[in-house]
């Protein structure tokens, strides 16, 4: 029988596209409590809530997380203080969705599916940016066989920070961020390209601090190994004049490209372009019957609320959250040493604790 969840987000930042995801599926969810350490902040967000009687509350502590009252915990607090929050969640009997990165070592996320499996509790990281129109069309494509064999794919993340964004202290450091623009920005695309093609095989990386007087990288670039044999080529950069992100994927029928919407570039518009002798009609017959699904947090929201309701398994799971953080794992580390990283990564790497 399906009822309406009641959220603790946790974290107004973010958390203010969060209230929009549950707002826009306002008869699976009621945001019952916004908890921020900054009140002033949480009130401002408070203002946003359509549905429902709200609390305010400051820091996060054990008499929120134990509330009979709430069915989900909303982590959006930064990066470094994910793992912890998570844990105490999951631990007072909680479901849980949290921000990426969901946390900061491999080590960290089997901690963390080890609490999943001892609390029996539902953990969804947050990966909004796969779920768009566009990219679904590019992945009816792929799993119905009509794109052929894939050959190599693109993947820009071409965007632009600079002071004023670094104002906030945890940014650009690597004890509170965790990482740089691999690990804060550019894994979202770099998740819709393996959820996309699939898995990693092997990791050639470099990064760089070229842009703003921070810790943590904000140019880089890597060439992957495709489990399916494909390549795929990631440049990233927080230098760029104007801002793009662009996932172009050439294939033996077609080549695919999203560059729409820079922190939605799964949404339409998507270019679908047909490979000689196919044409333009077997375009049109192949992409018939892709899903049209609500996009980004409504979507993937919407999507935890059947899988809860289910008891599937959520949109997005710990083991792609865990693939998220082995790619990084492997970028950081060919980075530092110069090889060639081969995946999977277990507990005996030399990274698996941290990069
Ligand atoms: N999915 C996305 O597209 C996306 C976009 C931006 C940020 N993020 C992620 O969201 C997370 C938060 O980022 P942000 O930009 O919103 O950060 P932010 O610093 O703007 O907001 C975090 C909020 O957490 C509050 N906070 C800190 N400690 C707290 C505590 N103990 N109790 C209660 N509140 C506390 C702070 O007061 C702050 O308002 C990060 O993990 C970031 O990577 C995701």
């Amino acid at each position: 029988m399906s009822r309406r969840l009641r959220v603790a987000v946790i974290g107004a930042g973010i958390g203010a596209r969060h209230v929009d995801g549950f707002n826009a599926n306002p008869d699976l969810f009621e945001v019952a409590v916004i908890c921020d350490r900054d009140l002033a902040r949480a009130a401002a967000l408070a203002k946003a809530v359509t549905a429902g009687t709200l609390e305010l509350h400051g820091d996060y502590d054990d008499a929120l997380l134990a509330r009979a009252d709430i069915d989900i915990i909303d982590i959006c607090l930064p990066p470094f203080l994910h793992a912890e929050a998570i844990t105490r969640a999951l631990r007072a009997g909680k479901d849980v969705i949290c921000e990426k990165p969901l946390v900061g070592s491999l080590a960290e996320v089997d901690a963390i599916e080890a609490v999943v499996r001892e609390t029996g509790r539902v953990l969804m990281p947050v990966f909004q940016v796969r779920f768009g129109n566009g990219l679904a069309r590019a992945k009816h494509l792929i799993q119905t066989g009509a794109a052929g064999r894939v050959f190599l794919t693109t993947a820009q993340t071409h965007w632009s920070r600079g002071a004023d964004y670094y104002a906030i202290k945890w940014r650009g450091t690597r004890a509170y961020e965790l990482g740089g623009a691999f690990l804060g920005h550019a894994i979202h695309i770099h998740d819709m390209l393996t959820s996309l093609i699939g898995p990693v095989r092997r990791v050639s990386a470099m990064t760089a601090i070229r842009v703003n007087p921070i810790e943590t990288e904000d140019c880089g670039g890597a060439t992957l190994e495709m489990a399916d044999g494909s390549i795929a080529v990631l440049s990233v950069t927080l230098g760029s004049a104007d801002e793009i992100s662009r996932l172009r994927v050439m294939c033996e029928n077609v080549t695919m490209e999203g560059h729409g919407e820079v922190y939605a570039s799964s949404k339409e518009p998507w270019e679908f372009t047909p490979k000689a002798p196919k044409d333009q009609a077997w375009l049109d017959a192949a992409l018939a019957g892709a899903p049209v699904h609500k996009e980004g947090f409504a979507r993937q929201f919407e999507a935890f609320h059947a899988a809860l309701m289910a008891g599937t398994p959520p949109p997005v799971t710990v083991a792609e959250a865990r693939a998220s953080l082995e790619l990084i794992t492997a970028i950081y580390h060919s980075a530092r040493t110069g090889e060639r990283v081969a995946l999977p990564l277990e507990a005996d790497h030399p990274a698996y604790r941290g990069w």
